[in-house]
């Protein structure tokens, strides 16, 4: 009975933050350190970018794909601060557990997921 409640407790949270204009990522996930060498994590990252991700985020991550331009909101510039600024861990669990129309990615190996960090991480703005 308790899973029952706890499972129900973190559905309606899941709920509550997508709801919430600001997105966070729970303070144990952003504490997370990425796992996956860089050099591994850079090539894999590219595949698995341009494979999932490019058609909304733009190839190179700048939130222009033509999959994205009829979204509300629009897909996020990854090379921005706002993104650059978070952590490993923090873009890893927004990553996995999507948000509206930002699709989750769970079913990804979390290998991946941590190799997509190593390649977005490529895309930040050199200003
Ligand atoms: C169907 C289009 C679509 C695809 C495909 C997609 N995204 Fe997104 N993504 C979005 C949208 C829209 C948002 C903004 C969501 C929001 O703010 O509610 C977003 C937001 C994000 C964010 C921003 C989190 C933040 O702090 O605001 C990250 C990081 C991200 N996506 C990474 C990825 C990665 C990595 C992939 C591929 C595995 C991917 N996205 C695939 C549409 C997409």
């Amino acid at each position: 009975m308790r899973r029952w409640t706890a499972a129900v407790a973190m559905v309606l949270f899941a709920a509550s933050v997508a709801a919430a204009e600001e997105w966070r990522a729970p303070a144990e996930a952003k504490a997370t350190k990425n796992p996956v060498a860089r050099a591994t994590g850079l090539k894999d990252g590219k595949a698995a970018y341009d494979a999932n991700c490019a058609v909304c985020h733009g190839s190179r991550g700048k939130g222009d794909g033509p999959g994205g331009a009829a979204l509300n909101p629009k897909p996020k510039d990854l090379a921005d601060k706002v993104i650059q600024g978070q952590s490993d861990g923090e873009l890893f669990w927004k990553i996995s557990e999507g948000r509206g129309v930002m699709p989750p990615w769970k079913h990804l190996p979390e290998s991946v997921r941590w190799s997509l960090l190593h390649y977005m991480r490529s895309l930040a703005s050199k200003k």
